[in-house]
């Protein structure tokens, strides 16, 4: 889909379909007014007769306006009663366009939306999230479908439209910006929803090498269990033992700055399908454990993301890659591990299997002299319960960081809320058969888990994402969300402009 930037009126333009915004109970936006005087009050006769819905994303397409109107259609998008709209209002207002769009026969529109007022948010700001709006709402997974079921008239191009000359520029690049976001978390949710028996870790490894065909600015190194062997890797071994797929660790190098500047490095949790292993899981729902590396695929998609848009920076991305699977070989509760740090693990749930995979790649990301470590993970059902899917949960060793991580997190509307990092909750690690066990009892599972990880990266600034709750949607819009791939770019777009230019 394409997507352009242009000031006009809105009244003037040519084109299939002009959308505009209407707030309750009667309140016209700029571009609303104007279309209003041009029909000769067509749009106030409308909401007179309550046939307009101002309910925030509630969607009224009117065909062959009247008066003196060049578009074919207006598309009147409800923005509820607040004057400011909340970023999240704003992006259900956008995504609620495109799908009336989508249904609409309008090859092509453009829309005025960007200029609603959102709290805090430029026309920058707009512009590039009603790109990344647009194309999450339209994104399809139906690779799967023997029958396409593809719209017979798909919107093709959007054109949005600014206020200002002025704005264009900043526009443009928006635009473009939001375009790699969206590619990124379309990349990210199409890794996530291939079942498992469509994504397995040499699927992954593929995947990179893909990847590294597409950008001249990438190179892939893929490790196979000789290598991981090797390296020591004791604790990502032991969970691969109960599959027939061998594990892989997935590294994708990225170079945008001098070859001296300290990396970026992201570790995504990349278990293909977690079953639990021997601690095996309760049946109900476990199809939904083929999301457990969406950890790695919002790695995946942010490297290309990253890539595509060719940022100022160097970015390493680790994918420890693996099933979980119940073997007559695999890990058995109370099994002992070595990790490749040297601390040995008690593994006293196979299901605790993600942190097992992610401290032998922290313990790896040591090697490239990160400047910071970000990893992404499926990583605690406790993070659902505490904070469901509307904020990842963030942990971090460094104060900085975990700010930095949050604001991108609200810049994006991608969120992720900070929970604490304390050593009375690592306590619960303790056993008195090795140096830490696997699981910290019920309480406070999030925290453990990541309190796990942080005997791993002790030796740089480092960050911890728990995804369980923000990577897919249950029910009937079961998928994955690409989150947080746009948390991740804003984080890393913002690094850029951090550092001094030289
Ligand atoms: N992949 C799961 C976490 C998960 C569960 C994410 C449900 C989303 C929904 C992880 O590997 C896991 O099984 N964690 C266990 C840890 C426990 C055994 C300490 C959990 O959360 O139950
Ligand atoms: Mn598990
Ligand atoms: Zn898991």
């Amino acid at each position: 889909m394409d997507f352009n930037v242009k000031v006009g009126d809105p009244d003037k333009l040519r084109t299939a379909c002009v959308v505009v915004g209407v707030s309750a109970p009667r309140r016209l936006s700029p571009a609303a007014e104007r279309l209003d005087k041009a029909s000769r009050g067509q749009l106030r006769e409308l909401l007179k007769h309550n046939d307009i819905d101002t309910e925030c994303g509630k969607t009224t397409l009117i065909h062959h306006p009247a008066g003196r109107i060049q578009a074919a259609r207006i598309l009147v998008v409800g923005c509820g009663k607040d004057n400011t709209l909340s970023p999240q209002a704003y992006f259900k207002i956008v995504a609620a366009a495109a799908v009336a769009l989508q249904a609409s026969g309008a090859t092509e529109a453009v829309s005025f939306l960007a200029e609603l007022e959102v709290e805090g948010c430029d026309p920058g700001w707009k512009a590039q999230r009603m790109v990344e709006a647009t194309r999450d709402a339209l994104y399809r997974f139906d690779e799967l479908k023997s029958e396409a079921e593809a719209p017979k008239r798909p919107l093709r191009k959007l054109t949005v439209a600014v206020a200002d000359e002025s704005d264009l520029v900043a526009a443009r690049t928006a635009v473009r910006d939001g375009i790699a976001i969206a590619n990124g978390v379309e990349l990210a949710r199409t890794l996530g929803n291939r079942p498992g028996n469509r994504c397995t870790p040499a699927d992954l490894a593929g995947q990179a090498q893909q990847l590294k065909q597409q950008h001249k600015s990438l190179k892939v190194e893929v490790l196979e269990r000789k290598d991981i062997e090797k390296l020591g890797m004791g604790a990502l071994l032991s969970v691969a033992r109960g599959s027939r797929q061998p594990p892989k660790l997935i590294v994708m190098h990225y170079k945008g700055s001098k070859a001296g500047d300290k990396p970026l490095v992201l570790v995504g949790k990349g278990v293909t399908f977690d079953s639990g292993g021997i601690s095996l899981k309760p049946g109900a729902a476990m199809d939904e454990m083929k999301f457990d590396m969406c950890g790695a695929a919002s790695v995946f998609g942010t490297v290309s993301a990253v890539a595509e848009l060719g940022l100022p920076i160097n970015l390493v991305g680790i994918v420890p890659a693996t099933e979980n699977l119940p073997d007559g070989d695999a890990s058995k509760p109370g099994d002992v591990v070595t990790s490749m740090s040297g601390q040995t693990i008690e593994i006293l749930n196979t299901d605790a299997e993600g942190r097992l995979i992610l401290c032998d790649a922290l313990t790896y990301a040591k090697k490239f002299d990160p400047f910071v470590v970000v990893d992404i993970a499926t990583l605690t059902g406790a993070c659902v319960v505490a904070l469901g899917n509307h904020a990842s949960g963030l942990l971090s060793n460094n104060q900085d960081l975990a700010d930095e991580l949050l604001e991108a997190g609200q810049t994006s509307g991608d969120r992720a809320w900070q929970l604490p990092l304390w050593n009375e909750y690592d306590e619960q690690l303790k056993t008195n058969v090795a140096d830490m066990a696997n699981i910290g009892g019920r309480d406070a599972g999030t925290i453990t888990a990541a309190c796990f990880l942080g005997r791993f990266t002790r030796d740089y600034r480092w960050a911890h994402l728990d995804i369980a709750g923000t990577a897919w949607k249950t029910g009937d819009a079961k998928g994955a969300t690409g989150r947080p791939v746009p948390l991740l770019m804003q984080f890393l777009i913002n690094q850029c402009a951090a550092q001094p230019a030289d």
